[in-house]
């Protein structure tokens, strides 16, 4: 067996547990959610044939019951290192708002970057663009960079940014060099991928979940394109976690590579609508719902839709 036969059990989990929100869509509970998106998911691996071991997940054992950091999943003894996020967009979920998807990426045992829950800075732009962006760069720099490898004017240079206080510095400067901003309010992984997929976002920015990050790698590692991260830090207890990871070198900047190692595949399934898949609708005969599959050994991408239970 090898990573690439995994795809459909990719596709599977996340399916079910966006299906599993479906229900839970516009209800203001987000916990609720998230808890019904986590049991599917897990339930579905569960009977799937490998021996996964979630290292991007729900968190640490003691906080979270199902799906957490070290849980092994499955019932094969095909070893896969899994990274997921059942419900990624708990409140777009809850609120009813576009943009919540189900997600997950499974790769070799070793292949994916064991990320602590902190924040990591985010850049990413679509191939092609390798050596012009980077995250060491300034926003000005990378814009300028940009609009000259793309051979268009700086007003028509589209960034995206999560809608955060703490990214006003870098609003102010891409307002001021006046370049387009989009900004969203949840769901960095589809912003990001959306880059990849030349679907009008020239580049990504800005800071967001590491967990988040290093699905969003595991997607860039099948759709190529330039996918940097580096962790931040608000205190020392991040700082020791970082460390009880293994994370040896705290100012690390991570390409798509060093994040996820191995080949990889990766799935996202729409829970409500968005720019990346559609959300669950009932069908005829169950849930129509729209999933991305991604693979990097084969360079397979799909976008099936289905209707079943
Ligand atoms: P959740 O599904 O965990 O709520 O994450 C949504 C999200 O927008 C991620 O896409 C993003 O990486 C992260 O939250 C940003 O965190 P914060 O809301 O703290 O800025």
């Amino acid at each position: 067996m090898k990573i690439s036969d995994t795809l459909w059990i990719a596709g599977e989990a996340s399916r079910a547990a966006a299906v599993a929100s479906f229900d839970w869509v516009g209800r203001g509970q987000e916990k609720a959610a998230d808890a019904a998106a986590v049991d599917a998911m897990r339930t579905t691996l569960n009977v799937a044939n490998i021996a996964g071991k979630v290292v991007i997940g729900e968190g640490e054992r003691d906080e979270a019951p199902m799906l957490y950091i070290g849980e092994e999943v499955g019932n094969g003894d095909f070893a896969v290192d899994i990274a997921l996020d059942p419900l990624e967009g708990t409140t777009l979920c809850a609120e009813a708002r576009s943009g919540a998807m189900a997600v997950i990426a499974l790769a070799e045992r070793g292949g994916l970057l064991h990320a602590p829950d902190v924040y990591m800075e985010k850049i990413a732009a679509a191939t092609g663009l390798e050596g012009v962006v980077d995250l060491d760069f300034s926003v000005s720099e990378n814009i300028n960079r940009l609009a000259e490898a793309l051979d268009k004017p700086i007003s028509e240079v589209q960034v995206c940014m999560l809608k955060r206080e703490r990214h006003q510095t870098q609003i102010q400067e891409i307002r001021r060099i006046g370049a387009k901003l989009v900004l969203i309010d949840d769901g960095d992984i589809a912003a990001a991928i959306q880059v990849a997929t030349g679907a009008g976002i020239d580049l990504y920015l800005g800071s967001g979940g590491a967990p988040e990050g290093v699905l969003s790698a595991a997607a860039y590692k099948c759709l190529g394109g330039v996918f940097q991260g580096r962790l931040l830090f608000r205190n020392d207890t991040e700082r020791e976690r970082a460390a009880k990871w293994g994370v040896r070198d705290l100012n690390r900047k991570y390409d798509i590579h060093d994040l996820a190692m191995s080949d990889v595949v990766f799935a996202a399934t729409g829970v409500t609508d968005g720019s990346l898949v559609s959300g669950v609708q009932p069908g005829d005969s169950g849930f129509i719902t729209e999933t991305l599959l991604l693979d990097s050994a084969s360079n397979r991408r799909l976008l099936i839709e289905e209707d079943r239970g």
